[in-house]
């Protein structure tokens, strides 16, 4: 295992030995190999030391002191949990990106495979001259870079499962959390109009229009997250992170049109429960919850503004 995973050298990086690897898979994890990097602001009146201990604490791998802000490195979550849950004394102000380890994404780029979800078949570039997409399915080319959505993780396949039942021709589609822009590209390709990703992560939001160009599709790229974007969209996507559909549960359904769909994932089995509830209490209903593996995709609709007695 490796224990130099230091995004870049520095004098005020320090390395420590990681303490074993965890057999737990983070829920987040990309299908290729490299580290979780927490971005931590230092509050105002706080001891940065007491920042970096708690980081410690947590597991950290390594961290490097940018002044009022702690970049720190972790092979998984703390405590291998989830890697963007809250982080014991610091809270969830946190910052998450995931950095793979180059020569993993090389490898990955070398060695990945076509994969099929929904009406979609997702296409590593280096086999756009041999894959044959079926008639009536569409191919997405793909190059993952540093962002997440490959294709190949369970939530990503089950949205795209997800929106093939739906029907999006002409509808208006927000992608929050667009990672490669996979889930927007196949809004796209599914008829959606106007498509619009957003992501906190600007190095994503460059990906996702590097594969947006390749593809020779149209998508409106925006860094940020839901409230950034105004107005209300027939369908929303939304493959966060458990606690952020929770945080994000009324800002989504204040974007979602009154009828309209919001199709959610990025949660693991046993907390569907929570994140079902908190759609309900922000005002969704007919809550479908469907199981992908260790992974659920929620589909939810809010309600049509006095209709159906509870919008
Ligand atoms: C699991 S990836 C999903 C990528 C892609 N949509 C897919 O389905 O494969 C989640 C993405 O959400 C972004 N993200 C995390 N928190 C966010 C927030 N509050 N608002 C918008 N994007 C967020 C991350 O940077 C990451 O690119």
């Amino acid at each position: 295992m490796t224990t130099d995973p230091a995004p870049a050298e520095s004098s005020s990086t320090q390395v420590r030995p990681a303490d074993g690897p965890s057999d737990q898979a983070s829920p987040h994890t990309p299908d290729v190999a490299g580290h979780w990097i927490a971005i931590v602001a230092v509050p105002p009146g706080e001891d940065a030391e007491v920042v970096a201990a708690h980081l410690w604490q947590a597991g950290a791998l390594g961290l490097r002191d940018r002044g009022r802000e702690l970049e720190a490195w972790f092979e998984r979550g703390p405590d291998g949990s989830d890697p963007t849950e809250a982080v014991p004394g610091i809270g969830t102000d946190v910052a998450w990106r995931f950095e793979p380890t180059v020569d993993h994404l090389e490898a990955w780029r070398r060695s990945a495979t076509p994969v099929a979800a929904g009406l979609i078949d997702i296409v590593p570039h280096h086999h756009a001259g041999v894959h044959d997409t079926a008639p009536g399915r569409h191919r997405i080319l793909l190059d993952p870079g540093q962002a997440f959505g490959s294709g190949h993780h369970a939530t990503t396949a089950g949205c795209l499962d997800a929106m093939a039942d739906a029907d999006l021709a002409g509808r208006s589609v927000l992608d929050v959390g667009t990672g490669t822009g996979v889930l927007a590209m196949a809004a796209v390709l599914q008829g959606g109009d106007p498509v619009v990703g957003v992501d906190t992560d600007p190095e994503a939001v460059s990906v996702a229009g590097r594969n947006a160009a390749d593809n020779d599709l149209h998508l409106d790229l925006r860094v940020g997250s839901v409230s950034d974007v105004d107005g209300h969209w027939d369908v929303v996507l939304a493959n966060l992170l458990t606690h952020t559909l929770v945080a994000l549960a009324g800002d989504l359904h204040a974007a979602t049109a009154p009828g309209g769909l919001l199709i959610a994932s990025g949660v693991g089995t046993p907390r569907a429960g929570t994140v079902a509830d908190a759609l309900a209490t922000a005002g969704y209903v007919d809550v479908d919850v469907r199981t992908h593996g260790d992974w659920v995709v929620l589909i939810a609709r809010r309600p049509r503004d006095g209709t159906d007695g509870t919008g």
